[in-house]
């Protein structure tokens, strides 16, 4: 049934994502959930990573000049990149957001319901509010990673924070695996880091993707209630906004065509050719880098393990390599293993032939490979890919992390844990298949997500 009506006026939603790859697909997985409800849509966009128009026909595009902003290239350290150029894109779409989101309201016809937006773009909050449209904040990360958002300066205070990367432990000053008793089931090592120079730019970050929360009219999440309980539930005491786990929005919304990058989809036709569940997929997200010693250690550990192997390897993962395999490697793993540069990762994941997921865990990989109820091997990175690695391994016990260096005898033990006979691959994808049957519960009719998105559909009507 058509829910957008309100007094026969069609309601309208605007949307405004983060430009980058692991934020925009959940947006538009959002948007396609409420166009699907009958509202009609309207994404605003930077030009850095702008969405392909032509695969959303029925959706209203309005570019916003960024500067051309984009991400400083080749600098290793992504958190400064990345919370740098979202500064940026916060000040320089500011101005002309306000006039456009000003011009369109004089145009429209319909009632604009509201404007949801990354809680990464305070000021573009800031804009919509004050020219009267209330705002939806999306955060596209998990509720345990936006706890640690609320509880960072406390945290800080505390001087949990430490300033070492996440695979070094020695030489720092602090445990790194001392609980954070404040926090549990997080470690020191598990909370974001930045390197000291950019821990002050950080902290502001996560301040004021706080405040865009807590002054919007509502808080949605993409994840679900058996989940993350206890978090969510957290949240919705502490936060003083409705908060609406609508989670995993990929199971929710049609397939996504949000990808920035071309999905080689004849890895689906390598995989048909493999048997059912023995191939690790493998893939590090779309932000990521990693030193590329680090990578020939990954690739020797992958020959190594023997398996059959898939790897969307994307161009940029490896530091100052090129090319970023080493040099014997695919003599090594002829006949055994296919190298793509990008992958329809849902489908991947998917396809019967997949039994486990090396993954950077980033949030919507992490999802991606809970529904389709694989064990993973988490190596994070940055952000909040550590504390998503600790549910991983620690709370729903369907994966395992390597931590330290990495080094190609730890890979490939670690591989033969994850996809091997007996313990404790046995254990990971008992509990990995019983997680996944839990997202697809909360998904079906009657579950928890759905009931969560028809109280955002009667939330946003009644904004
Ligand atoms: C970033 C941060 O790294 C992450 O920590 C945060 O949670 C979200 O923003 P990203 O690195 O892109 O995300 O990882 P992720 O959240 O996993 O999103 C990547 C998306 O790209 C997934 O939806 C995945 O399906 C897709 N993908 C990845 C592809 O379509 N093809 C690929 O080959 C790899």
């Amino acid at each position: 049934m058509d829910s957008s009506t309100d007094g026969g006026r069609r309601r309208r939603v605007l949307f405004f994502p983060l430009p980058y790859q692991g934020h925009i697909n959940p947006m538009f997985q959002l948007a396609g959930l409420l166009h699907a409800r009958g509202f009609a849509i309207t994404v605003f966009h930077t030009c850095f990573n702008a969405p392909d128009a032509s695969q959303y026909p029925a959706y209203e595009f309005v570019p916003v000049p960024d500067d051309g902003g984009a991400p400083a290239a080749g600098d290793p350290d992504t958190v400064r990149t990345t919370v740098g150029h979202i500064r940026a894109a916060n000040q320089a779409c500011e101005a002309p957001f306000r006039e456009r989101l000003a011009s369109l309201l004089e145009r429209r016809e319909e009632d604009v319901a509201c404007l949801v937006v990354d809680a990464h773009l305070l000021r573009l909050s800031d804009v919509a509010r004050g020219l009267g449209v209330p705002t939806l904040a999306l955060r596209t990360g998990s509720a345990a990673c936006f706890r640690c958002f609320t509880a960072f300066p406390e945290l800080c205070d505390k001087g949990y924070y430490n300033y070492q990367p996440p695979q070094v432990s020695s030489s720092s000053q602090l445990d790194l695996d001392a609980p954070v008793t404040e926090l549990p089931p997080y470690r020191v090592r598990d909370l974001p880091c930045a390197s000291p120079a950019t821990h002050g730019v950080l902290q502001d970050l996560i301040s004021r993707s706080v405040t865009a929360v807590k002054t919007s009219s509502g808080l949605i999440i993409n994840t679900f209630d058996a989940l993350e309980p206890d978090d969510l539930a957290s949240l919705r005491r502490d936060l003083g906004v409705p908060v609406f786990a609508v989670g995993p929005l990929h199971r929710l919304s049609p397939a996504a065509s949000s990808s920035l990058l071309r999905q080689d989809r004849a890895c689906l036709h390598w995989l048909d050719a493999q048997a059912p569940a023995s191939v690790l997929y493998v893939s590090f997200g779309s932000l990521a880098s990693m030193p590329a010693a680090d990578l020939a250690e990954a690739a020797w550990g992958i020959a190594g393990s023997g398996r059959p192997f898939l790897w969307a390897l994307r161009p940029g993962l490896a530091l100052g390599a090129s090319p970023a395999l080493p040099d014997g490697f695919e003599a090594a793993t002829r006949g055994r293993g296919a190298v793509v540069s990008w992958a329809p990762q849902e489908e991947v994941l998917a396809h019967p032939a997949v039994g486990g997921f090396w993954t950077h865990c980033g949030w919507n990989s992490t999802l991606e490979g809970v529904c389709a109820g694989l064990p993973m091997l988490c190596r994070p990175c940055f952000g909040d890919q550590m504390g998503n690695a600790r549910y991983v391994e620690h709370v729903w016990r369907v994966g395992v992390t390597l931590e330290g260096e990495l080094e190609r005898g730890k890979v490939e033990t670690a591989i033969s844990a994850l996809m091997g006979a007996g313990e404790p691959g046995d254990g990971l994808r008992r509990r990995a298949r019983e997680l996944g049957s839990r997202a697809a519960e909360c998904v079906a009719v009657a579950g928890s997500s759905c009931i969560s998105v028809d109280k955002l559909v009667h939330h946003i009507l009644s904004l």
